[in-house]
């Protein structure tokens, strides 16, 4: 058997970087072309064994432990932001044990206590908009801004949202700036953003735990968030899930939900701006489930909006935030049917991305049309194929063969899948009943690739009417 094959390139150590980072669609579609689904390139210094089509997929998403690690891949990007002890700090047992407590901080009845708060965030957030003629605006912005707000707001904790126009929201940034591809291939550069990062990443974490502290001290009990579900945790082998761990943790689910959820709220509405006929069919759909579009927004309403559940997933086909699922390769392993053994050192990759804008699975797939749901099989639909998590099935864990995964597949699936959507949805149902929307002359904008997550070029204004 043979390693897979490679990639020419010109430029020493940088490899493919530029070319894959310019278009990666581009870039697997011409190579997949020459080589076949599964083929090596270069980036800077390393080497990635992409795995494409629904076999690439199931193959990365369900690989052995013995055969990849995720933790190999991330750790040098994630621990300094999290912390020791979460996600890739500790063994994969122990993060899978972490997602069961994340899922009990996003129960439905968390849910419904979250839906009216996430209006009345969105709100207020408009008011520094024109509400009397209207005019342009930077969406990414507001979204980027508007989520801190409702994640800071549901899933922290009603004492991180009260300090988050002050300190918190620099404290992000500054994790944020450490956050970022770059870091992830120069964890040696003495940056100065890595002394800002550190910093930061302490206080973070002193916030939360002493929130907790504040908490139990005064024995407040009633609150529903995550931090009240991460506070008194103890692993099934007795090891208590300490505090500094429950607070490393809550990053981890600060950095993982907003830039994911603010990008994706982001194409979301900048689909809308662009076929405002589905605007007026969202309104229809309120007034349907809702008898009007005045009435209160609900977690149980939200779930029978079938066309916005569809706008949010058709957004997510087109543009995944995450595009590039990393292993590293412990193990030389051969990738099933083939002739190719992915030696050890390789990272495979997955690409949820090729498989969503294929013609094979998506007819028009470029083309922006949430209907199509109505005849697909959803995530759901299909089910699990049978990862053990050891505590049940992860809410909604898909089948690593679907060929839209936005949300991975497997044991590193998504936890934030429920939250996102109904953080997405609230945001845009409330948004249609205030504005009416179009795209400016310059029309939708190209995603930018180079980003962590990918996000519009900017800028991404968008024109808009206030409707009352
Ligand atoms: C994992 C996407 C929102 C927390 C993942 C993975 C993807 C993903 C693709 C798998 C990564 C891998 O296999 O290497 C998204 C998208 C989101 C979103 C598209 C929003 C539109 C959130 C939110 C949270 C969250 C809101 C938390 C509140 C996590 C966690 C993991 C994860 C804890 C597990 C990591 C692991 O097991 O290795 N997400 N995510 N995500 N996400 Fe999300």
């Amino acid at each position: 058997k043979n390693a897979p094959p490679e990639v020419h390139y010109w430029i020493p150590y940088l490899g493919s970087a530029i070319d894959f980072s310019l278009n990666p669609i581009e870039f697997y579609a011409k190579n997949r072309a020459k080589y076949g689904d599964v083929f090596t390139y270069t980036m800077v210094g390393r080497k990635f064994t992409v795995c494409l089509g629904v076999e690439g997929n199931n193959f990365v998403f369900n690989a052995k432990l013995a055969d990849v690690s995720a933790e190999e891949s991330y750790k040098p990007l994630t621990t300094p932001v999290f912390g020791k002890g979460v996600v890739y700090d500790c063994p994969n047992h122990m993060l899978m044990e972490q997602k069961r407590f994340v899922k009990w901080g996003m129960s439905n009845d968390a849910f419904r206590a979250y839906v009216p708060q996430i209006v009345e965030e969105t709100e207020d957030y408009f008011k520094r908009w024109n509400n009397e003629t209207g005019g342009r605006a930077d969406v990414f912005t507001a979204m980027a801004e508007l989520i801190i707000n409702t994640a800071s707001r549901t899933l922290m904790g009603p004492e991180i949202r009260a300090i988050m126009d002050e300190s918190v929201a620099q404290l992000y940034h500054d994790l944020d700036d450490g956050f970022q591809p770059i870091n992830m291939f120069f964890e040696w550069l003495p940056l100065p953003s890595y002394a800002r990062r550190d910093s930061a990443h302490v206080k973070m974490r002193n916030i939360f735990m002493k929130v907790i502290e504040q908490r139990r001290a005064n024995n407040e009990t009633h609150h529903t968030d995550m931090l009240q579900s991460l506070m008194n945790q103890t692993y099934k082998d007795g090891t208590p899930f300490t505090d500094k761990d429950a607070g490393h943790l809550m990053i981890a689910l600060l950095m993982a939900g907003q830039h994911t959820s603010s990008t994706s709220a982001t194409w979301g509405l900048l689909y809308l701006a662009q076929n405002p006929e589905l605007i007026e069919r969202l309104l229809e759909e309120q007034k349907d489930v809702l008898g009007s579009v005045d009435a209160p927004l609900t977690f149980d309403a939200l779930k029978n909006m079938t066309l916005l559940d569809n706008v949010v997933r058709e957004t997510l086909r087109l543009r995944p935030p995450i595009i590039m699922i990393l292993r590293k390769v412990v193990r030389p392993v051969v990738f099933p049917g083939s002739n190719y053994v992915i030696p050890k050192g390789n990272y495979v990759a997955a690409s949820p991305l090729a498989t969503q804008v294929d013609e094979q699975y998506f007819k028009d797939a470029m083309k922006f049309n949430p209907d199509r749901w109505d005849s697909l099989k959803k995530e759901e639909d299909i089910g699990d194929d049978g990862i053990d998590f050891g505590f049940g099935k992860v809410a909604g864990a898909g089948g690593a063969r679907n060929p839209s995964l936005p949300f991975g597949a497997g044991r590193h699936r998504c936890i934030g899948e429920p939250f996102a959507y109904v953080q997405i949805k609230t945001i845009l149902a409330t948004f249609v009943r205030m504005y009416d929307i179009r795209l400016t002359e310059k029309g939708l904008p190209e995603p930018d690739f180079t980003k962590m997550f990918v996000q519009p070029k900017l800028p991404v204004e968008i024109d808009y009417k206030p409707r009352k």
